[in-house]
């Protein structure tokens, strides 16, 4: 059935290929022949043979599962098997602390502690899939009389390979390539802890011949402020250095830094074997005026690299390799790209991991550490794409999220002031880790919470390597309002999670600073961690408009709508509901009763005004502008209804039985698509500065309209609070990338194994088409919608809750669930066919009254749960 759809695809692509106008296309053809011809006459007998200016041709046995790739779950990879992804598709290896992002053609995004501050390689992702992009590697095959130069990763050469995979694993790249006699091998990744990226290539000759390869990795830097790159050709270039360290062994290391850098932050690139030579220069390595470009390096075609260092200029780090191999010999190297204080400090790790059997163990360490972070939270379902969705991809993408909130992707380019770690993002990223590493979780909630302002709200972002602090986009409308309504807010979730995760109440006792940029660190005022949620809700109750309603400042969740200074937000209203919920949750933990009780009285007087003021019939309005006319409300002529204002008066136990699930139907009935609910109906058709930056997108796209996935799990919520548990499911399956895979792929372009920030909605000609993959709110939400909601498994400060709503065809599921010090093997059985309702429970064979599970001592204990 997959097979039969994805041919149907292929031919229907085919065709619309075909409908380009021949004469156009013919000149295109011509005109890339012409181009050809120059580059092959430059370079003798090379390049852009016939056999290498393809793609690679697929193996159609093996691409059973989609047109690209497929899922491997034994390995917990995706094997993709086409390099001609309609964009690029990429991976994260590392950490914040040192990583970053590595593209299926090769191309390497490397930073340490900050993508903005102090980024490695030079990125530059508008330029077109064919570029070399940070980085690659050369193989070179000498014969008789002529020079084959190749890449594994077809980029930037150009090289059509017999056989070609990238296996996208848990923070690290393989790719496989096969042809020309070799078999190579290439995974890269960075050893946990570890300052340095390491290349780990081998090459097999499978051929009946002896050969002589040179193999030849390179890296191009970016100057450490990542936007002056970008912006500044006079001083950046005049500060670039590489000198290069040759050591008696043979080895080379190439240092690279910013002249003002020298003392204190230098890259080096270096490896296990010695270097037959090297280049620090581009215009050494290219050649030619650089004319000719990374598809045919100059150098390349002489005998050796120019062994060139840089005093100015676009500093690389290249550095050739030499094997003879016999048939069936296999030749290795692992090249390493750090960055440490000096090379002195760095050579510890240089001589860690020149030797293999250090690379290797790096490599088994990180396999560990990926099996250990996943057993926290195991499931099997009867749905397979669920269960490798929760199972691998699902917490691997929160991880990525926890270390790189929006900060660096492929859309998100982490240059200048533009982005950095978002409070609200973070706040919410590590709800999705919470249950994995709670410890790391607190760490950030603590960098979080050191940038809220004393007043109780809280600057929209900081920077993690100098901690600095500012407004986000509010900075740049002078007529707005110069904080978030909501940022503050979320820490209180997150707090809550954490505490009820580890039961570690003496966290409520840490002082942490309140941001005030204008005193030193040392003389800032700090607060109980307690005393600052407790901070963040006063701010929310002392800041109600006319509705007694929180004022929505710049921005709510929903960036992008910026109504003039005085507006009310009903998603704010809801976001701070749910938050004394959560505070008084934590009251009674720690038995302030008083306190707890003040929270219910503003509880209550939220959700009263909420519902007098903002219901409009068959839905919630979702704010009032600064007039107080609704936002959000049939009266409007865009934006008539909004998902969030329908989803969070559930989540905040707002809305009454009878309005949730009107307001609900309103979503299925008006928003929901068979790619997903949007966000908003119908989008705004214009620019309207009353709204701002909403208007700024067609309709159809992003906020404007589209199908914004980080609100669908919201929407998954709602629905298993009132235990609808088909319709939960229904919308999980809409949004599985996964599921995608399928058929589907070319429409959504967007990689299949992670959520994309946002789909083209059904108002957009391009419904269905993915964009920014990898950090987006949807991951955590998702990850929480399934395993919380649907599965029901949830830390309560009594112990695990075990309050499923599934689809009522599950016959069965089970949970392995590591909570405190305890692992729960939960199996639940649903004879009668319900969604929701738990009817009886053991645990270790003894029946427990309700569906809390007590906090147990010990290792295992087996769970049975009977719904009904
Ligand atoms: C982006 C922002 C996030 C915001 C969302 C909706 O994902 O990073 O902070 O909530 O858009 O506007």
């Amino acid at each position: 059935m997959a097979v039969k759809k994805q041919s149907k695809a292929a031919k229907k692509q085919l065709k619309s290929a075909k409908k380009q106008p021949k004469a156009a296309a013919k000149k295109q053809t011509k005109t890339a022949k012409k181009q050809l011809k120059t580059v092959v006459k430059k370079q003798p007998k090379v390049v852009a043979k016939k056999k290498q200016v393809n793609v690679t041709k697929t193996d159609t046995s093996r691409t059973i599962g989609g047109q690209y790739g497929y899922f491997d779950d034994e390995n917990k990879e995706y094997i993709l098997r086409n390099p001609a992804t309609p964009i690029k598709w990429c991976n994260y290896v590392g950490t914040l602390a040192y990583g970053g992002i590595v593209d299926t053609t090769g191309g390497t995004v490397l930073c340490k502690g900050d993508p903005a501050l102090n980024r490695i390689t030079k990125y530059i992702s508008q330029m077109p899939c064919s570029d070399f992009k940070g980085s690659t590697t050369y193989i070179r095959i000498k014969e008789k009389d002529s020079i084959k130069i190749l890449s594994p990763f077809v980029v930037p050469t150009c090289t059509m390979w017999d056989k070609w995979e990238c296996r996208i694993g848990l923070s690290y790249t393989k790719w496989v390539a096969e042809g020309f006699g070799l078999k190579v091998t290439v995974v890269v990744f960075v050893p946990s802890k570890s300052s340095t990226l390491i290349q780990d290539i081998s090459i097999e000759n499978i051929s009946r011949k002896n050969m002589e390869i040179d193999v030849v990795p390179v890296y191009e830097f970016s100057h450490f402020d990542a936007l002056k790159q970008l912006t500044n050709a006079d001083w950046v270039p005049q500060t670039m250095t590489v000198e290069a360290h040759k050591e008696n062994s043979g080895h080379v290391i190439l240092e690279q830094y910013a002249f003002m850098k020298k003392q204190y932050a230098v890259n080096y690139f270096t490896a296990s074997l010695p270097a037959d030579s090297f280049d620090g220069d581009r215009r050494e390595f290219l050649g030619f005026n650089e004319i000719t470009g990374w598809a045919a390096p100059a150098t390349l075609y002489k005998g050796k690299l120019s062994n060139s260092t840089a005093l100015r200029g676009d500093n690389i780090a290249a550095q050739m390799f030499k094997f003879k191999l016999a048939p069936k010999e296999v030749g290795r190297v692992a090249t390493q790209l750090g960055q440490e204080k000096s090379i002195e400090a760095a050579m510890p790790a240089i001589k860690k991991y020149r030797d293999l059997k250090n690379v290797d163990k790096a490599f088994t360490d990180l396999a560990d550490f990926w099996k250990h972070y996943l057993t926290a939270l195991q499931v099997k379902t009867p749905d397979a794409s669920f269960n490798s969705m929760i199972n691998v991809h699902n917490p691997r993408q929160c991880h990525t999220t926890k270390n790189w909130s929006r900060y660096l992707s492929l859309y998100q380019l982490g240059f200048g002031s533009d982005r950095g770690i978002g409070y609200r993002d973070s706040s919410q990223d590590l709800l999705g880790v919470m249950s994995h590493m709670p410890e790391e979780a607190r760490v950030l909630a603590e960098n979080l919470l050191s940038v809220q302002l004393e007043g109780g709200n809280a600057m929209h972002q900081y920077f993690p390597s100098t901690m600095e602090a500012n407004e986000g986009d509010s900075r740049e409308k002078e007529d707005r309002p110069k904080y978030y309504g909501d940022d503050h807010l979320w820490i209180v979730l997150t707090v809550a999670a954490y505490l009820k995760e580890t039961g570690n109440m003496e966290f409520l006792k840490k002082e942490i600073p309140f941001y005030n940029k204008k005193k030193e660190l040392e003389a800032r005022e700090k607060g109980t961690v307690l005393e600052h949620l407790k901070r963040s809700l006063a701010f929310s109750w002392n800041d109600r408009g006319t509705h007694g309603i929180p004022h929505l400042g710049f921005a709510d969740w929903n960036d992008t709508v910026n109504l003039p200074t005085g507006a009310e937000s009903l998603f704010n209203a809801n976001l701070f509901a749910k938050a004394l919920l959560e505070m008084m949750d934590i009251c009674e933990a720690i038995g302030d009763k008083e306190l707890a009780e003040q929270y219910k009285n503003w509880y209550e007087e939220i959700k009263a005004q909420v519902n007098k003021t903002a219901w409009d019939g068959e839905w919630y309005v979702r704010w009032f502008d600064e007039k107080g006319e609704p936002l959000g409300s049939s009266k409007n002529k865009y934006n008539k209804i909004d998902s969030l204002g329908q989803s969070w008066p559930v989540i905040s136990g707002i809305a009454s039985d009878e309005y949730a699930k009107t307001a609900l139907d309103s979503v299925n009935k008006l928003l929901n698509t068979e790619n997903g609910i949007k966000l908003s109906w119908p989008g705004y058709n214009g620019f309207d500065p009353h709204v701002g930056g909403v208007s700024t997108y067609p309709p159809g796209a992003k906020e404007n309209g589209g199908i914004f996935l980080h609100a669908n799990p919201w929407v998954m919520i709602a629905e298993t609070i009132i235990g609808n548990g088909d319709r939960a499911f229904q919308y999980y399956n809409q949004i599985n990338p996964a599921a995608k895979n399928n058929g589907k792929i070319s429409e959504f372009e967007s990689e299949p194994y992670c959520y994309p920030q946002n789909i083209l909605g059904s108002e957009h000609k391009q419904f269905g088409l993915a964009r920014n993959a990898w950090l987006s709110g949807t991951s955590s939400w998702t990850y929480q919608a399934a395993t919380q909601y649907i599965l029901g498994i949830k830390a309560t400060f009594k112990g695990l809750s075990v309050n499923p709503c599934i689809p009522k065809i599950w016959k069965e599921f089970s949970v392995s669930r590591k909570f405190r010090d305890a692992v729960y093997e939960i199996s639940v059985k649903n004879p009668n066919g319900v969604s929701k309702g738990v009817k009886s429970v053991k645990i270790n064979g003894q029946a427990v009254e309700g569906n809390v599970l007590p906090i147990l001592p010990g290792k295992k204990h087996i769970v049975e749960v009977v719904m009904g």
